[in-house]
């Protein structure tokens, strides 16, 4: 990326992660909102949590909280907030005509250099930018929540995207510490969703025709999948659980398809099953902004634990 400042459009909670992880990398950032209020938190906020990872090592990048901090400034002004920069991550509510009207308004001050992205989990390019007079420089960069300590991005171009943007996007999120993957076409939930919602409908089908208890459920992945895959992928796996992937597909596929024929339809998430499963979840962590808080913390530092533990085992 030419230069180095970014615009941020939603200082919320995704907002928030993208303006620490741009500052890591070394970015001034810009960060707008419509509410003075929702920028004034997020400053708070941001510079709280710097100074806690900074204390207990887990701050990214190479310089300190208060040198990161001060890259990121705030704005209620749009044309102010992308003035300057070579990139715009938009970061507001996951609603269609909101985020095409913030589109359109971008559309009409940025220049013809400048990437317009958005961190969308689910509206497709080809509905965002429908009609943009920058349509080739527009792409969603879909983040994982919290973007900060899990650092997979989906990039994903609308059909009139121009391959430049999806390269220097691609380029920009490597060089940020994030780690970018490429769809070649846009389809429904991208591809994390997609994987998320079939390991969901088959944990949902398998607890409500009671083969396992939720909480048990639960430990199937943390003990047991997991543990692979924050290492390998699905692909990676089946390569190494035999003599190759060839070979896996000659033991096992017939298995696979007797087991996949036997999955049930999609199930509507209501009724009976949504109570078993509360009640399994709220036993364990009652729904009290306070608990589910500390909850969310203790997810965190063991994501950012783990990233440490990635990088140690690259680098070995
Ligand atoms: P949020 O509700 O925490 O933050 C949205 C922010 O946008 C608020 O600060 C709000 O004041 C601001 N806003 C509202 N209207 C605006 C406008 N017209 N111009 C500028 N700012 C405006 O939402 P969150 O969770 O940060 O989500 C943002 C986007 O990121 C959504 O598209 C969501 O789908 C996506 N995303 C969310 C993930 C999550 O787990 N929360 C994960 C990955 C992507």
């Amino acid at each position: 990326m030419e230069h180095s400042q970014v615009a941020i459009i939603g200082s919320g909670l995704i907002g928030r992660s993208w303006a620490m992880v741009f500052a890591a990398g070394g970015f001034k950032v810009k960060l707008y909102d419509i509410a003075q209020q929702q920028l004034t938190s997020a400053l708070e906020n941001i510079r709280k949590q710097m100074k806690e990872m900074e204390k207990s090592g887990f701050l990214k990048g190479s310089s300190s909280a208060e040198q990161q901090f001060a890259l990121i400034s705030v704005c209620t002004d749009l044309k102010a907030a992308v003035e300057g920069a070579a990139f715009i991550q938009e970061c507001t509510p996951e609603n269609l005509e909101l985020k095409k009207k913030i589109f359109g308004q971008l559309d009409l001050i940025v220049g013809d250099n400048v990437i317009l992205s958005s961190s969308t989990s689910c509206l497709l390019p080809s509905k965002l930018f429908a009609g943009l007079k920058h349509v080739k420089q527009c792409i969603v960069s879909h983040p994982v929540n919290p973007p900060y300590f899990v650092p997979l991005v989906e990039i994903v171009p609308h059909p009139e995207t121009d391959p430049s943007t999806t390269e220097r996007t691609y380029a920009l999120m490597k060089k940020i510490g994030q780690s970018p993957v490429k769809l070649n076409r846009e389809i429904e939930g991208f591809v994390l969703n997609r994987l998320q919602y079939a390991v969901i409908s088959e944990a949902w089908r398998l607890v409500g025709e009671g083969v396992i208890s939720p909480t048990d459920l639960d430990l199937v992945m943390s003990d047991g999948l997991g543990m692979r895959y924050a290492f390998i992928g699905p692909l990676e796996t089946m390569h190494l659980n035999a003599e190759g992937i060839a070979s896996y597909c000659e033991r096992y596929s017939e298995g696979m398809r007797l087991v996949l024929n036997t999955f049930g339809p999609v199930p509507e998430f209501s009724g009976e099953v949504v109570q078993k499963v509360n009640q399994a979840m709220t036993e364990k962590i009652p729904v009290v902004p306070k608990v589910l808080d500390a909850r969310r913390k203790w997810r965190d530092e063991c994501l950012s634990g783990l990233a440490k533990l990635k990088t140690q085992m690259k680098s070995n």
